[in-house]
């Protein structure tokens, strides 16, 4: 069986890499990565930039893009634009997707990363926080989709990648809002594939399990590193950031050239056999009340 690629838990570049895909493969591209700044999105940024491709990445916080920006086009050499948006709020969307288009005159393709989530049982989630990750995560998703779409898509194709979910495949437990924002993007992903197929934009959801090294498991350790949830994965183990952008890079590439509306689910059949909903674990997080 393949053994995973290395990878470092820093939101650092890889000190050594190995391709598997030809080098060129995204040669002269640009890619437009929210949520690039760290973790997951942050890996996918370096190895398309490895394939040749230039990036911009974009998240709330400038300082940490930037200090993304320099360690990506220190090891890679290639170039990356790091800009500040918060995908909530169209306004800096647009300012973000025209500050891309001026810098490289282009955008191929867009990765929808930018995400927010926490443990939290549904009884104790307060409005405004159940309302909070769906507006960064699906509201999100869309306002940054459709702003490029607008700006450039449209006119010259383009390629989409969302980043999602399992969650709420089967339910999850303290999960309730990430759970329905992610599966919300994932029909998104569908009727944005129907809508926008003829304009030669392909759009494709990449659902990750847990993966080492990100926010997200940090955040939500407590529902999948333990060792009997690891032995019910069937590879048994938790992926890596590296294997989730070689999965990005797939679907972005021209590998993937007759595939739209789909998602890719990237987890080690995890969601097919995880374990679940175990009162002690929706006992166990103690979070605001206030709704
Ligand atoms: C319950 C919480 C909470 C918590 C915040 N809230 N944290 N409720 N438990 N741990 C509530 C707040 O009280 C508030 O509600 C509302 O959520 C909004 O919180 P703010 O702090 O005002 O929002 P904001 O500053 O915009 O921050 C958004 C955030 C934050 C999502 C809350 O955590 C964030 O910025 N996250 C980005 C990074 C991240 O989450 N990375 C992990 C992605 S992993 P009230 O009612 O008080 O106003 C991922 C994995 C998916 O998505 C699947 C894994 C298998
Ligand atoms: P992460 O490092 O916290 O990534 C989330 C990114 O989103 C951060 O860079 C954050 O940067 C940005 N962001 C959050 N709110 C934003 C907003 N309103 N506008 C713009 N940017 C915003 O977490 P990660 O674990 O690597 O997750 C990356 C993606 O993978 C997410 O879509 C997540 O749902 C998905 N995922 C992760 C796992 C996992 O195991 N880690 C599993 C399944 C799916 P700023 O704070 O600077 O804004």
């Amino acid at each position: 069986m393949a053994q995973p690629p290395p990878d470092v838990s820093e939101d650092d570049c890889l000190p050594e890499y190995r391709y598997l895909f030809c080098p060129d493969l995204l040669r002269d591209q640009v890619a437009f990565i929210t949520g690039g700044g760290s973790g997951i999105g942050f890996r996918i940024a370096e190895i398309f930039m490895r394939h040749g491709c230039r990036t911009v990445i974009a998240s709330r916080s400038q300082s940490r893009v930037s200090t993304a920006a320099s360690k990506l086009t220190a090891t890679t050499g290639q170039q990356c634009l790091p800009l500040s948006l918060d995908v909530c709020s169209p306004p800096t969307v647009m300012a973000a997707v025209d500050a891309a288009l001026k810098e490289f005159g282009k955008v191929d393709i867009l990765v929808n990363g930018a995400a927010g989530n926490f443990l939290c049982p549904a009884g104790r989630l307060s409005f405004n926080a159940f309302k909070k990750v769906m507006d960064i995560d699906t509201a999100g998703t869309f306002n940054v989709s459709r702003v490029l779409y607008e700006k450039f898509f449209q006119e010259h194709g383009g390629v989409i990648v969302n980043i999602t979910a399992t969650l709420g495949r089967r339910g999850q437990v303290l999960q309730v809002h990430a759970g329905s924002a992610k599966a919300a993007v994932d029909a998104m992903t569908r009727h944005l594939a129907v809508e926008w197929g003829p304009r030669n934009i392909r759009v494709n959801s990449l659902a990750p399990g847990p993966i080492s090294g990100t926010e997200g498991l940090r955040r939500l350790g407590a529902l999948a590193t333990g060792s009997s949830y690891i032995q019910v994965n069937p590879l048994q183990r938790v992926g890596n950031k590296t294997e989730i952008a070689h999965s990005a890079l797939f679907l972005a590439s021209p590998l993937a050239s007759y595939i739209t509306g789909t998602v890719l689910v990237v987890d080690g059949g995890m969601w097919l056999a995880s374990q679940n909903s175990t009162l002690g674990l929706a006992d166990m997080v103690v979070g605001p009340t206030k709704l």
